[in-house]
């Protein structure tokens, strides 16, 4: 008989459920909350209802497209942590509920180590252990892949993530949230004309608040000669700042391998789907003679299809969660 799961995901702003079959994904769906572009950013309370008014259509649509029945599931695999308390509760209440609905077990995975796994979600598969580099809108670290559920974290960042340094910096040039996809659609039409700093940070760690206070210094200096800067040289502004994390992130991770003697290298996580990371993070790996690794878009950013991937693996080592446990937004 396959083994067949149900996943959740609502860490932050996307309603996300899949439904994977033996290993293998066969829906993964998010509904997007466009509504927080007009904030500039997420707004939990906002986030929260959004949750409760998609989660049950996206359920029985990835139900509907796997061509699932309920009663075929053999467990719900849910995101119990780090993220939004507010978003992270309306996907365990519901994860709870339709286990207990259907009488099988319920699964707690943790977003960070469900990034990773993303990358068993198709071939090809990295080879343990293997490095990665998980880069995401609210974490950045450089993750010891021993096995499926055995990873050590080498490196984190001491500030913002990656990905806040993206939304941040971009937000400060006036583009809409999430910036990140913004910055890398502008940046691909400039050149890296502005040399921003890169942090001396000692180890595997990172730091990104310095750079997000250089670039907001270097734009209130030169708009004040002239207003127009920003709109004037938004492409090369774009490039020159994705440059810079690109480097301050690769620099981190070609380290780490040195360190660690490991050629199998992947990067995941939302900041992943950027393009000039992707084909730098390509580069690197022909250089070094890295087998490098990098997941499709779709499991990039935040979807329920990595959830149930780390579901899966839980299920099968018997690592299964109570019905008393409850969302933890930071684990
Ligand atoms: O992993 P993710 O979907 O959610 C979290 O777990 O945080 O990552 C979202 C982050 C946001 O900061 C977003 O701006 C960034 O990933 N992001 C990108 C790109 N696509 C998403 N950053 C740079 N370039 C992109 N193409
Ligand atoms: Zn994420």
């Amino acid at each position: 008989m396959p083994i067949n799961i149900l996943a959740i995901e609502s860490s932050c702003d996307d309603t996300s459920a899949a439904v994977l079959q033996d290993g293998r994904v066969l829906s993964n769906l998010i509904a997007n909350q466009d509504i927080h572009q007009q904030y500039g950013g997420v707004v939990p309370e906002v986030a929260s209802r959004a949750h409760l008014a998609h989660i049950v259509p996206v359920v029985e649509q990835a139900l509907k497209i796997a061509g699932i029945a309920p009663d075929q599931l053999d467990a719900v695999a849910f995101t119990r942590g780090p993220g939004l308390l507010g978003s992270l509760i309306v996907g365990v209440a519901f994860a709870k509920s339709f286990a207990l609905s259907q009488g099988i077990p319920l699964v707690d995975v943790n977003h960070l180590e469900a990034h990773v796994l993303a990358h068993f979600a198709e071939d090809p598969k990295p080879d343990f252990p293997f490095l990665c580099l998980t880069v995401s809108g609210g974490h950045t670290q450089i993750v010891l892949v021993k096995d499926y559920l055995d990873m050590e974290i080498l490196g984190r960042s001491l500030d913002d993530a990656a990905g806040e340094a993206f939304d941040k910096i971009g937000k400060e040039m006036g583009l809409p949230y999430p910036a990140g996809p913004v910055v890398d659609r502008y940046a691909q039409l400039g050149e890296a004309r502005f040399s921003f700093p890169e942090p001396q940070i000692p180890g595997l760690d990172f730091s990104f608040s310095g750079l997000k206070t250089a670039v907001k210094y270097f734009l209130e200096r030169e708009s004040k000669k002239t207003p127009d800067f920003i709109q004037e040289h938004l492409h090369d502004l774009c490039s020159s700042v994705q440059e810079r994390i690109v480097s301050i992130l690769l620099n981190k991770l070609q380290q780490a391998a040195t360190q660690t003697g490991i050629t199998e290298i992947a990067i995941s996580g939302g900041v992943s789907a950027n393009s000039s990371l992707r084909k730098a993070f390509e580069e690197l790996g022909q250089q070094k003679q890295w087998s490098t690794y990098i997941p499709a878009f779709q499991y990039c950013t935040d979807n329920a299809g990595m959830i149930a991937v780390a579901g899966y693996y839980k299920y099968l080592a018997g690592e299964l969660a109570e019905q008393d446990i409850v969302a933890q937004a930071r684990i």
